[in-house]
């Protein structure tokens, strides 16, 4: 198993790019589903979840081709005959999000039989808000072994039927899925309490270029007219917010000056007012973000994560490593998923001062931070861990990077690229 070996203290200096959005990227890749004709789309990130979903295309009988004409970025994927629509659960359990392929499988083939996905690290992370939106558009669902089979109304043979779909709860993959169910469905759907995050906008706009009817998308509102057919188009993926995100962090922690290159800083509202607010300093330009720090102490500052267009939960863990440099106490309050604070012991390991109170983590700074052998337990927590390991004293070891590889493209190469002092290493304990 690969680990990760920073040396911290170096300032993060130079020009670090960002690539394009996992987020965006899995749900345009299972679009691509929607039609017979070839879909091609730029700026994909290499990053191991994207190579689940091609894997988990290429299982049910698509051509995908990451890399497509020489190009790193670009991928092609033609999905001709699906000839098994099934999401089988070896690739479900590793990825949570090819729950996806299930609202694009029943519109295209009329079927879909999709593992469901257990709970995670993160929290339960149901799909009921998935499923009661695809039976209110006529699916019959049924449930063998641990896995969902959905049909189409008539045994899979006719479309699904336009429907007023209200979301209890704002789900980004739910309204994303049940988008995906609409665009080929019979009438008019009208979703009400969207995700607004910009990878629901960035895949409606891939739908739309394959011929799709969709408005409102990126409001809480969105009305799809269903039409029968679509077709393939060329689509370039948004820049990842929140990889950027964790790039500033890295700029704002480390005391350098960063420029935070190809990213959207209208997709970053919370996070640049937030860092502002304790005293970071960011000049956002059209695509990029210079960050420097380390003249004046950083304040501390609380967040609350929410929906978008609100602080991010996939930024909190990234925070709460810098908050334990800012002086004063900041409260982290998360309001998305259950159980988010699994960085906490481990920044605490290396000499943080967090304490966590149901849904709540109280960080007191500023503390001295000390390098230790530590886990990564999940994407957003990993990333939290490299970023308390640029300021510690020492060598702080990484187990279990195989958590930043799902989300983030080469992140140590881009680091070191701007200074930090990081490598990857197979295994530096000898154990297999
Ligand atoms: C997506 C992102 C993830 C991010 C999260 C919240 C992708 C691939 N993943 O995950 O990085 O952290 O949004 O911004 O885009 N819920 C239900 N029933 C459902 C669906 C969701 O109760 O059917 C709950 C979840 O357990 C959670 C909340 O709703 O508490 C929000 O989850 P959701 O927005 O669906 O997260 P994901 O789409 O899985």
């Amino acid at each position: 198993m690969d680990k990760f070996v920073v040396r911290g203290g170096n300032p993060l200096l130079g020009t670090i790019k960002v690539s394009g959005a996992k987020n965006s990227a899995l749900p345009c890749m299972a679009a691509a589903i929607l039609t017979e004709d070839e879909v091609i789309l730029e700026n994909i990130p290499q990053v191991r979840d994207i190579e689940t979903e091609r894997k988990l295309l290429a299982s049910m009988g698509a051509e995908v081709e990451l890399g497509y004409g020489r190009a790193q970025h670009r991928t092609r994927i033609k999905c001709g005959i699906l000839s098994d629509p099934v999401a089988k659960y070896e690739i479900v359990k590793t990825m949570r999000a090819s729950s996806l392929v299930l609202g694009p499988l029943i519109a295209r083939t009329g079927m879909a039989r999709v593992a469901m996905p257990g709970g995670c690290a993160i929290g339960g992370r149901p799909i009921d808000l998935h499923i009661k939106g695809l039976e209110a558009m006529g699916a019959e669902i049924t449930y063998d072994h641990g896995y969902l089979e959905a049909r189409s109304p008539n045994d899979g043979k006719g479309r699904l039927k336009g429907a007023h779909i209200l979301f209890d709860k704002i789900t980004v993959t739910g309204t994303e899925d049940l988008l995906m169910a609409a665009v080929l469905a019979e009438g008019e759907t009208i979703f009400e309490n969207c995700a607004r995050e910009p990878e629901v906008t960035d895949l409606a706009a891939l739908l739309i270029a394959m011929g799709a009817k969709i408005e409102g998308a990126g409001s809480s509102t969105i009305r799809v007219h269903g039409v029968t057919s679509l077709h393939g188009t060329r689509h370039r993926i948004n820049p990842d917010r929140i990889e950027a995100g964790t790039f500033l962090i890295a700029g704002a922690i480390s005391g350098g000056d960063l420029n935070v290159d190809s990213c959207d800083p209208a997709h970053l509202g919370a996070l640049i007012a937030k860092l502002e607010g304790c005293g970071v300093r960011l000049d956002v330009g059209k695509d990029c973000i210079r960050v420097r720090s380390g003249d004046s102490p950083l304040k501390a500052a609380d967040i609350s994560t929410e929906e978008y267009p609100g602080f991010p939960t996939d930024m909190q863990a990234q925070y709460m490593a810098l908050a334990t440099q800012m002086e004063g106490t900041s409260v982290v309050s998360e309001n998305i998923f259950e159980n988010r604070f699994m960085h906490v012991g481990e920044l605490n390991r290396m000499g943080a001062n967090i304490s966590v109170q149901g849904r709540t983590a109280t960080v007191r700074g500023k503390s001295p931070l000390q390098s230790a052998a530590v886990m990564c337990s999940d994407l957003r927590a990993s990333a939290s861990l490299v970023l308390a390991a640029l300021v510690a004293d020492g060598e702080t070891i990484l187990d279990r990077v195989y958590h930043i590889d799902r989300g983030y493209e080469r992140i140590e190469e881009k680091l070191r690229g701007v200074g930090a002092q990081i490598r990857r290493m197979g295994d530096v304990f000898g154990r297999k």
